[in-house]
């Protein structure tokens, strides 16, 4: 007999996706799932497909294969705009904050464009700040900031839009051990407080810390999935992957 209550569905779902950029096949039928409230991590060398998966998640790129599904929604081929008022923000690799704008209007963009919790664009704004430590620096224009703090913008801006999934691309690239220790203290504040989190890093030591269950991409495949510990005892990420940064760091 079925059981009236199915098992809770997953948030994301990423079944079977291919993009072939014209010749260049950045991910081969990749399939990964998260649960809500979960931390994943995303790593993986170079030109791993990464960062295109979070295209594809976020709808700037269509895969030209599989689906993407959120909280049992297909989300597959929806705009970025729609994607964010799902309840998917992100942040990018290459920092994209308004730099004309100050601080406090880059994250009142961020309130104004994502899903939304019913609480005012002011009120969003004010707890974000606080959130991020970013209050001191609400009136200054982010060209004056340097890159750590501009990308803590692209974070605040994220997280201005009350989503249920943040994506964040190589947040701590770049960040010394004390910003990435204040950054690690911000992403399980963030997850405390009910968003789920996949995350793409180099930094090892850190993505090691923060993930329960890391997801790892090689050449557009999935080469491994599991916990840090597993991760980190899985000869084949050793070998493509974990020795090499492990020496860089
Ligand atoms: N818009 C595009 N057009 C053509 N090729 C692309 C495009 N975007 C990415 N690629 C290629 O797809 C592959 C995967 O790139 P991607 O940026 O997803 O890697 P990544 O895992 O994020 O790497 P990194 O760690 O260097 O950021 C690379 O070979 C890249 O050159
Ligand atoms: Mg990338």
């Amino acid at each position: 007999m079925a059981t009236l209550r199915s098992a809770p569905l997953a948030l994301l779902e990423v079944k079977g996706v291919t993009k072939d950029f014209g010749g260049l096949v950045a991910l081969k039928g990749v399939s990964m799932e998260m649960k809500q409230g979960e931390i994943v991590g995303l790593i993986g060398p170079n030109g791993a497909g990464k960062s295109t998966l979070f295209d594809i998640i976020t709808g700037i790129e269509r895969p030209t294969a599989g689906s993407v599904v959120f909280d049992g929604t297909d989300i597959t081929g929806f705009k970025p705009y729609d994607v964010t008022r799902m309840g998917i923000s992100r942040t990018f690799q290459s920092v994209r904050p308004f730099l004309n704008y100050t601080v406090e209007e880059n994250i009142r963009v961020g309130a104004l464009f994502g899903k939304g919790d019913g609480k005012g664009v002011e009120e969003q704004v004010s707890q974000v700040l606080k959130a991020t430590d970013l209050e001191s620096k609400r009136d200054s224009r982010v060209m004056s900031l340097p890159t750590e703090q501009r990308k803590l913008v692209e974070v605040a801006r994220a997280l201005a839009g009350s989503p249920r999934l943040l994506l964040l691309d190589e947040p701590m690239a770049g960040l010394n051990p004390s910003e990435v220790g204040d950054f690690t203290k911000l992403i399980h504040e963030v997850n405390d407080g009910g968003i789920s989190v996949l995350i793409v890093e180099h930094v090892m030591k850190a993505i090691m810390g923060i993930c329960k269950r890391i997801v790892v991409l090689n050449a557009g495949l999935k080469l491994a999935e599991g916990s840090p510990d597993e991760i980190q005892k899985d000869s084949e990420v050793i070998k493509v992957y974990l020795g090499e940064e492990y020496a860089r760091s």
